[in-house]
């Protein structure tokens, strides 16, 4: 059995399955719900049952007291329904409403992507989440007092690991260590999430995401995010490389694109080598966009990657039309400590 959830501060709906946990049912389908410990202890998902019934399936949490209850209180994320709903929750419009944590995590699996990109993946201590909107980065902090900054590229609805893509920068502090020295199961600090660089979801117009090297993180994260939420706009995705050994996840976005008919891959060499036999397309990714695209004002881009490629495909989008209001962007800069 399933209930039917409304929202009534943002007129949401969504479906609980029967003993799922309603924080998990909002998040799973997109609803940005408030919550930090996931376990009943914080208070951040506290919201109010203004029709039906729920159920604490652990029993009442610690920081729910009786009178609380009494008043139609409840805390979703240990609360399942057991009718129907109306609820009241103030629902996360923006990152603002994200508290940045600084958490320490475990490194539970470290892959090579290619020669120079590693694939990372990170655990949080039982009791923590970390709380983030998809495209959204992190900072690692290290002893020295330095910080790195590097995209999420998971969804937020899989958050109990985070997944990043990290490139080799030559002679780089910290890339070099994770290369050359770091083991899995190594402890380290985390602060995040951070950025504006996230999916907005109260417009449904196409959705231009343009990557170069590992930018594809964060364009990951969204249209993972996008494809959780059942939003089927049209999504032109340009991955640019130097060569096909650099478009590192390649068969992952084919998937996408031969499953999903609104989403369309283009990924682009700036510099295919002559064993790739490379018969797609070549030059340098925003060039791509600009042969594809005679207009971009009724549409959103999203890009992240090397600065030069951001500054590229942003002076793009000014000439074909489209308000810095619509245009989205991390570039990679280096740190500056
Ligand atoms: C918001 C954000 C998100 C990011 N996400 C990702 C990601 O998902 N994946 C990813 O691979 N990278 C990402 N980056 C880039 C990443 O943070 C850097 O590549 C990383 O900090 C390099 O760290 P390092 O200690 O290895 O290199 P550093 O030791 O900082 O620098 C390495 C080399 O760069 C040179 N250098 C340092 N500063 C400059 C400078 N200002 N100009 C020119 N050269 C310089 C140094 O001389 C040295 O040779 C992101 C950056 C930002 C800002
Ligand atoms: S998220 Fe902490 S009490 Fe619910």
């Amino acid at each position: 059995m399933s209930f039917e959830i409304t929202v009534r501060s943002g007129g949401h709906h969504f479906i609980a399955e029967e003993g799922e946990l309603i924080l998990d049912a909002a998040l799973r389908q997109g609803i940005s719900f408030p919550y930090g410990c996931r376990s009943g202890v914080c208070g951040n998902c506290l919201g109010t049952v203004v029709a039906g019934s729920v159920e604490y399936p652990k029993g009442l949490p610690l920081s729910l007291m009786e009178d609380e209850q009494a008043q139609g209180k409840a805390l979703f994320c240990s609360a399942v329904a057991t009718s129907s709903l109306e609820i009241k929750v103030r629902e996360l419009e923006s990152v603002a409403d994200i508290e940045a944590k600084t958490l320490p995590a475990r490194v539970v699996s470290l892959r090579k992507l290619s020669t120079d990109v590693m694939e990372m993946t990170l655990k949080l201590p039982e009791t923590e989440r970390f709380q983030f909107k998809a495209g959204q980065y992190l900072e690692f902090l290290l002893r020295n007092g330095k910080r790195r900054a590097f995209s999420i590229a998971n969804a937020p609805h899989n958050n109990h690991y985070l997944e990043l893509h990290l490139r080799l920068v030559e002679g780089g502090y910290f890339t070099s260590h994770v290369f050359n020295e770091m083991k899995e199961k190594a402890l380290v600090r985390l602060h995040g999430a951070l950025g504006t660089f996230f999916i907005r979801e109260d417009n449904q117009t196409p959705l231009i995401l343009i990557a170069g090297g590992t930018g594809f993180a964060p364009i990951k994260s969204i249209i993972e995010h996008l494809i959780e939420t059942g939003d089927s706009r049209d999504i032109y995705f340009y991955w640019g490389a130097r060569a096909k050994a650099d478009l590192y996840y390649d068969a992952l976005p084919r998937k996408w694109a031969a499953y999903y008919k609104h989403i369309h891959y283009i990924p682009v060499l700036s510099d295919p080598q002559t064993k790739d036999q490379w018969q797609g397309r070549t030059g340098f990714v925003h060039q791509a966009v600009a042969e594809d695209f005679k207009t971009l004002s009724n549409s959103a881009v999203y890009m992240a990657g090397p600065p030069p490629m951001v500054d590229a495909a942003k002076t793009l989008c000014h000439q074909r039309g489209l308000n810095d209001d619509q245009i989205f962007s991390d570039a990679f800069d280096f740190s500056q400590n």
